[in-house]
């Protein structure tokens, strides 16, 4: 009896805990009543939750050319040289890379593998590494110092782009609709930029952030969108992804989700429609995207309604 009586209190205190963390640290856990319901909910049915995910870089705020300055002072600051040239990347380079591989190391990896076919000696003429071990190493030092340059830059030059966080903030006062970042950029450099554009309060409100180093597998593979989904115990039919590039949109429709695209002038040509986006824009701000616009048409029609009638291009 004693030991029983121990377990319940026991169980209560956890329960307790349990409590406290889940109203001090979510914004808005869905009650019990609506989990036991939503296995039952057809798959037509219009009833939440829904979510929506932001990419960061290019969504958030347009740091392609912060990060590409980044690498080139890193390239320069280890003296990287291919051939006696120095290694360098182009602004036009730079794209290509972003529409081939997600994560910096491996456009570096893709870089070297792929397209000199070679690695690079580094400081003095130091040796070209010759085992994958010291081309790991190499790649490893280059994108840690990479990431302190780019935060110094952050730190000087990041806003947010226009529209995101007014959508942000819409959908954060919904409490129906959950909202996360999903970057597959190191985490160290996009704490820093989402610091400094969403600010700590708007940070920690959000339902769940995963970033790079979080998942095993980068965009495009759709890995980071799959474990956004199951964090958040959303349909993914139900979340809607915000993303700027090809590889972020192949992620987002591989793990079966809605995809906005916003592009850039980089990107304005893609055929992002093609790839099975939903709607493209060039700027939240600029169509004046809100909530409604995107969730309003899935609530009244269901999860596969057309989104951003009459705005989107
Ligand atoms: C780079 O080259 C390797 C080896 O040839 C190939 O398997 C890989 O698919 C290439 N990567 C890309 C992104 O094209």
């Amino acid at each position: 009896m004693k030991s029983a009586s121990l377990v319940v209190v026991a169980f209560a205190a956890i329960e307790g805990i349990e409590g406290f963390l889940s109203t001090s640290l979510h914004r808005h856990r869905p009650s019990p009543g609506r989990d036991a319901r939503a296995p039952s909910l057809s798959a037509a049915s219009t009833e939440g939750p829904y979510a929506l995910l932001f990419d960061c870089d290019g969504v958030i705020i347009e740091t392609e050319q912060l990060h590409r300055l980044a690498y080139n002072a890193a390239f320069r600051e280890f003296d990287l040289k291919i051939r006696n040239e120095p290694v360098e990347w182009s602004v036009k380079y730079y794209d290509v890379l972003q529409n081939t591989v997600g994560g910096g190391k491996n456009k570096m990896f893709f870089h070297f593998r792929n397209t000199t076919g070679t690695f690079p000696s580094s400081g003095d003429g130091g040796p070209v590494p010759t085992t994958p071990e010291e081309e790991q190493d190499l790649v490893d030092r280059l994108q840690a110092r990479k990431t302190d340059l780019y935060k110094e830059l952050i730190a000087e030059k990041a806003a947010a782009r226009p529209g995101v966080l007014e959508l942000m903030d819409q959908a954060l006062a919904d409490e129906n609709i959950r909202v996360g970042v999903c970057s597959a950029s190191t985490k160290a450099a996009v704490t820093k930029v989402l610091d400094v554009t969403l600010g700590s309060e708007r940070r920690q409100k959000l339902d769940v952030c995963i970033l790079g180093d979080d998942v095993s597998k980068l965009k495009p593979d759709p890995l980071i969108y799959v474990t956004a989904a199951e964090r958040l115990n959303v349909d993914p039919a139900r979340c809607v992804v915000i993303e700027d590039s090809i590889v972020g949109l192949k992620a987002a429709k591989g793990a079966g989700m809605r995809c906005i695209v916003t592009y850039t002038t980089s990107t304005e040509n893609e055929d992002f429609y093609a790839l099975g986006c939903d709607a493209k824009v060039p700027e939240l701000g600029s169509k004046g995207v809100t909530l409604d616009m995107i969730f309003g048409p899935m609530k009244r029609d269901g999860p596969d309604a057309e989104i951003l009638v009459g705005v989107k291009d």
